[in-house]
């Protein structure tokens, strides 16, 4: 694949739950992507900005007790100065933005798994980021227990992850039902698959969205 110095406009969003394999796969494909003559910018949510990353420690402080329009309102803020900042300009530009989450953590976190009501959560997020949707999301589908002691083995649990299986199953169920509804933009995989080989089936998704 050659589009060394080329003009791409490409937003790729990695979702799925903690333990996942997010970080591992935006690694491999950041690599994949320099070896084509593509030097992506890497960005996760909530952060990614001066102000993001603010935000971040404010929204996984494990000592407070968020509401979950609070909770969400910060992601979106977080996600409205990402947009702005870093994913537009990028893109304007003719660049490859991978982003660690993105709108569909809301949907199915704040929305699926805390209960708030999705057409409040869209409505806010359009207005957030202009109605910028990536050209490809990647959805690293896992079981929650796997994902849970997958994620244990990298940190403590923060907040979000600490908030239990069965809110962490519901939220499952949302990223296959956001994948479903929206089949032109999700990929679906088995993050239970080997590292090597969810990379290969990103990497070919990828491929068509390339010059
Ligand atoms: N396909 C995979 N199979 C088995 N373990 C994996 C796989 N992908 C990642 N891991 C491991 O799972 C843990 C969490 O991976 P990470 O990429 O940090 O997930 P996330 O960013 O989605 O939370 C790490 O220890 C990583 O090495
Ligand atoms: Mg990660």
């Amino acid at each position: 694949m050659r589009v060394r110095g080329a003009r791409v406009s490409l937003f790729v969003t990695l979702e799925g739950p903690e333990g996942a394999g997010k970080s591992t796969q935006l690694r491999l494909l950041a690599a994949r992507l320099e070896a084509a003559g593509v030097t992506p910018v890497l960005t996760r949510e909530p952060g990614g900005t001066d102000i993001g990353t603010q935000l971040r420690a404010l929204v996984l402080d494990t000592r407070s007790l968020m509401d979950p329009m609070t909770e969400f309102l910060i992601y979106s803020a977080s996600r409205a100065q990402l947009v702005r900042e870093v994913v537009r300009p990028t893109l304007a530009s003719g660049g490859v933005v991978v982003c660690d989450r993105y709108v569909d953590s809301s949907y199915a976190y704040q929305g699926y798994g805390r209960g708030l009501d999705l057409r409040h959560l869209r409505a806010v997020s359009d207005a957030a980021t202009g109605g910028l949707l990536p050209h490809l999301t990647v959805l690293l589908d896992l079981d929650p227990a796997t994902g849970l002691t997958r994620a244990a083995r990298v940190g403590t649990p923060d907040r979000i992850e600490a908030a239990g299986l069965v809110f962490h199953e519901r939220v499952r169920a949302g990223f296959q039902a956001l994948a479903q509804a929206d089949p032109a933009r999700f990929l679906t995989l088995d993050a239970t698959r080997p590292e090597g080989e969810i990379s290969d089936r990103i990497w070919a998704a990828v491929g068509p969205h390339l010059p």
